[in-house]
């Protein structure tokens, strides 16, 4: 039962959308739930929008992530947690201690690739009693072709931590998914390149959680 936690050091680098799309396509394979462990409880909200049936289940586990990933590991064959905008926060660090893998979005601007020594940090730390945490850099809301991206890629091989080799694209479809509560995979063609991109980096998380 693998438990995969999306963090972050800053803010609005994607985490709940990630956390949301990626949960979404694991459902569609094998039984899924989203823990929001971030008091704005966004990916909560997500879930109330919409009464379909065929969405992931989200539960509220900010009080006690311990506990939440406890009660829910055996029942489902993912767990998938959103975390809080700071990676030093309470919720953070328990969801890191839980965790088989640390998936941290990282947006293509020189800001939050700075922020990643942060993440490098935490993750040192909760492999002082998880040593078999894993993590995973994945670039969102990549513009291909710019200057900036052929950049990135060179930044990030810098970081100690590896990077998939699928990355996100800036697409109207994520925002659009969400406003109307549903995923990616659930919003037609439109969202389609969106989907399997998704899809893609999921087979990623599979095969290094397997
Ligand atoms: N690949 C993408 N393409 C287009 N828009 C995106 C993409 N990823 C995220 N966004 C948008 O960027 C904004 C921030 O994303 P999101 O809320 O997922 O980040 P977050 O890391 O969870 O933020 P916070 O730290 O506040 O929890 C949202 O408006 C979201 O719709
Ligand atoms: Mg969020």
């Amino acid at each position: 039962m693998p438990v995969i936690t999306v963090v972050g050091n800053k803010g609005g680098a994607g985490k709940t959308t990630l956390s949301i799309n990626l949960a979404n396509g694991l459902n569609q394979r094998k039984d899924t739930i989203l823990l929001d462990t971030d008091p704005q409880l966004s990916s909560l909200q997500w879930r109330e929008i919409s009464s379909r049936d065929d969405l992931v289940d989200v539960d509220d586990a900010v009080d006690d992530v311990e506990s939440a990933v406890a009660k829910y590991k055996d029942h489902y064959s993912f767990v998938l947690i959103d975390c809080p905008p700071s990676i030093q926060s309470e919720q953070t660090r328990q969801a890191l201690l839980q965790s088989d893998l640390a998936v941290i979005p990282v947006l293509p601007s020189p800001l939050d690739l700075w922020a990643t020594v942060h993440v490098e940090k935490e993750l040192e730390w909760a492999r002082g009693a998880n040593p078999d945490l894993q993590g995973l850099l994945v670039v969102n809301q990549l513009e291909p072709r710019t200057r900036l991206s052929k950049l990135v890629h060179d930044a990030l091989a810098e970081i100690d931590i590896p990077t998939a080799n699928t990355a996100i694209r800036r697409r109207m479809a994520y925002r659009n998914a969400m406003l109307k509560g549903c995923s990616v995979h659930h919003d037609g063609k439109p969202a389609a390149s969106a989907a399997q991109e998704i899809n893609q980096l999921i087979d990623e998380l599979v095969k290094l959680t397997n």
